[in-house]
């Protein structure tokens, strides 16, 4: 048996011993790379110097990389998908001895002061040749000088490595596998069959070329270079005779955790299984994300929205299985009390992780009841529609509609992908695209509507920045009862975040006025009160004294939205459904903005 710490320290005593420098973990999100949001490889963070920029350690380094991938996340729950893990890498920059690196990597395999693999038990790969790049007969032969038996030639779709996209620096590579004993599957069994019998545990890259652009042809490169990934969390398994990536070290630990504290029935049950992978997985890399340098925090964009849908994820996952997303925090604990000593940002900001993702549970767990409701109803809805039809004799497919997926996603806060991994659950599709639709629909919407009602507006269409809008038009009403009603909104602009609202006042608010306004706005939260959408003429909204700004801006027919007595103002929406969504309004700030207009800027806590 070998740990995950073993092998972190062979690794560095081999490199070290061979005059490699070791660096330290680059940041899991790229700098100056707006094409991935992730790094998704150990030499990623090193493009620059695979280039030919000089690295700081020297030309011969190592390291262990965190990266995510998130290309495979449907797959998560299986025995070996993962969507974070932790690669463990060498490299030479400026120089491809392709010997050299081979029977390093031969060494580091076999000798028993390292892995003491037999080298019976190993195969490899190696590049066939195509119009690119030369038959890797050095490769093959250098393999065969080792002892190695098994050496394959296979084509580019095997042994060429480039980031995704495949521009960047790139080339031929000779992969290595462990030979797991099993029977040959066929004739031409090899490790480019996926039969189980050869599991890939080292890759080393010749990166003799580079692409300039997508779709380019690939360049030799001046400074040709060896890049070398070894994946820790699948080679560990390997070593051990595992089935699964789960079965050992802190992944072991957190499921066995959450075995412990799921509903009985569902204790070590198979059923189970797939939501127990599914939380230890996205956990950890939400401890990744949030716990990076340069960590985001969960929204609606980029880095943010993965972030949520693992989180989000998790949380739909634990109320399978009856475990209390309460106890999201002590798997947080176990995973930072382990990868803090590798990584000294996710060590040094435990809290801050803990803090975020306790928020997002709970803006999620609140609406996620509900939204299952939503979703069962659509379901029921189709099913009904399907006897109906049945008695005429037509057919209804098993589709969930793109509005259908966007109003879960808009007002229950479901990320697409949850709506469809429970449709798939239910033998259901989700229209991917109709969903596209309704979501440029909605935020051209808004979009339109803000540049009446506000400038600036929403910056997107979520339920947190609906919630904040509603505070928006709160607060207006709370500054018009104690100001008058002269003063007029002025500009606006919300992320799911926070709010910023800018209104004509002549004096800069006394903390008392603040506070008073602020408290306008929670007892109205306090007091529950429905959200109303009605729509009449500008007309009759004006009649009924609906606040609207811009009027010459609007169609005919407005929307007016209502809560209760306490605010009426014409506007394209999105709101909150209630005021109690809103949960308590804090100001944090009054400020100027222009010359006779000032600014708030306020948060729902
Ligand atoms: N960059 C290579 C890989 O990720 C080593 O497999």
């Amino acid at each position: 048996m070998i740990t995950d710490t073993e092998l972190k320290e062979k690794w560095f005593k081999f490199f070290e011993k061979h005059g490699f420098k070791r660096i330290d973990s680059y940041s899991i999100i790229p700098e100056n790379d707006p094409t991935v949001l992730f790094t998704t490889a150990g030499m990623h963070p090193l493009v620059p110097y695979l280039l030919g920029e000089k690295h700081p350690a020297g030309d011969k380094i190592c390291d262990i990389q965190r990266c995510i991938r998130t290309g495979d996340i449907d797959s998560v729950g299986d025995d070996s998908h993962l969507t974070s893990f932790e690669m463990l890498g060498n490299w030479f920059l400026g120089e491809c001895d392709k010997e050299k690196m081979i029977r390093m990597s031969y060494e580091f395999l076999t000798s028993k002061e390292y892995l003491g693999i037999p080298k019976e038990r190993l195969a490899t790969t190696v590049f066939a040749g195509d119009e690119t790049a030369p038959r890797d007969e050095l490769a093959y032969n250098t393999w065969k000088d080792c002892g190695i038996e098994n050496v394959f030639y296979l084509g580019k779709e095997h042994n060429w490595w480039a980031l995704g996209g495949g521009v960047g620096p790139c080339g031929t590579d000779t992969e290595m596998f462990y030979d797991t004993g099993k029977p040959k599957c066929c004739e031409e069994c090899s490790p480019a069959c996926d039969c189980g019998k050869y599991l890939e545990i080292w890759n080393d890259v010749f990166m003799q070329y580079k692409v300039e652009k997508e779709g380019e042809k690939a360049v030799l490169l001046a400074r040709p270079n060896i890049d070398t990934g070894m994946g820790l969390e699948r080679t560990i398994p390997v070593l051990n005779g595992h089935k699964s990536v789960y079965d050992s070290g802190i992944f072991k630990t957190v499921i066995d955790f959450i075995n412990s504290k799921a509903t009985v029935k569902y204790q070590d049950s198979e059923s189970a299984k797939k939501s127990y992978r599914i939380i230890t997985d996205h956990l950890r890399s939400s401890m990744f994300v949030l716990g990076d340098i340069r960590g985001v925090v969960p929204s609606n964009v980029g880095q943010g929205y993965i972030l949520r849908r693992f989180i989000r994820r998790s949380v739909n996952h634990a109320r399978n299985i009856g475990f209390d997303v309460k106890y999201f925090a002590d798997i947080i604990d176990l995973f930072v009390d382990k990868h803090g000593v590798d990584y000294k940002d996710v060590a040094s900001k435990r809290e801050f992780i803990k803090e975020e993702l306790a928020k997002e549970v709970e803006k999620f767990s609140k609406a996620l009841e509900e939204g299952h409701k939503e979703f069962n109803k659509v379901i029921n809805g189709i099913e009904k529609h399907k006897q109906f039809a049945a008695l005429k004799g037509e057919t209804v497919e098993n589709i969930i509609s793109g509005k259908a997926c966007f109003r879960l996603y808009d007002t229950f806060g479901f990320p697409f992908e949850l709506t469809r991994e429970l449709a798939a659950e239910r033998g259901y599709e989700t229209d991917e695209e109709g969903f596209k639709k309704a979501f440029e629909e909605h935020q051209e919407k808004s979009r339109s509507a803000s540049a009446g009602t506000f400038k600036g507006g929403l910056a997107d269409s979520s339920y947190e920045s609906a919630k904040l809008h509603t505070a928006t038009h709160l607060i207006m009403a709370g500054l018009r009862k104690l100001f008058g009603p002269q003063v007029m909104q002025k500009g606006s602009n919300i992320t799911p975040e926070r709010l910023r609202i800018d209104f004509n006042l002549d004096h800069k608010m006394t903390p008392e006025e603040i506070a008073e306004v602020e408290k306008f706005v929670n007892d109205a939260i306090a007091k529950e009160i429905d959200v109303v959408c009605t729509e009449m003429s500008v007309e009759q909204a004006k009649q009924s004294g609906a606040v609207g700004v811009f009027e010459s801006k609007y169609g005919e027919v407005v929307k007016v939205y209502s809560v209760g007595e306490v605010s009426k103002e014409i506007c394209g929406g999105p709101h909150a459904k209630n005021t109690k969504d809103l949960h308590h309004l804090k100001i944090v700030k009054e400020e100027s903005s222009s010359s006779g207009i000032r600014r708030i800027k306020a948060i729902l806590d």
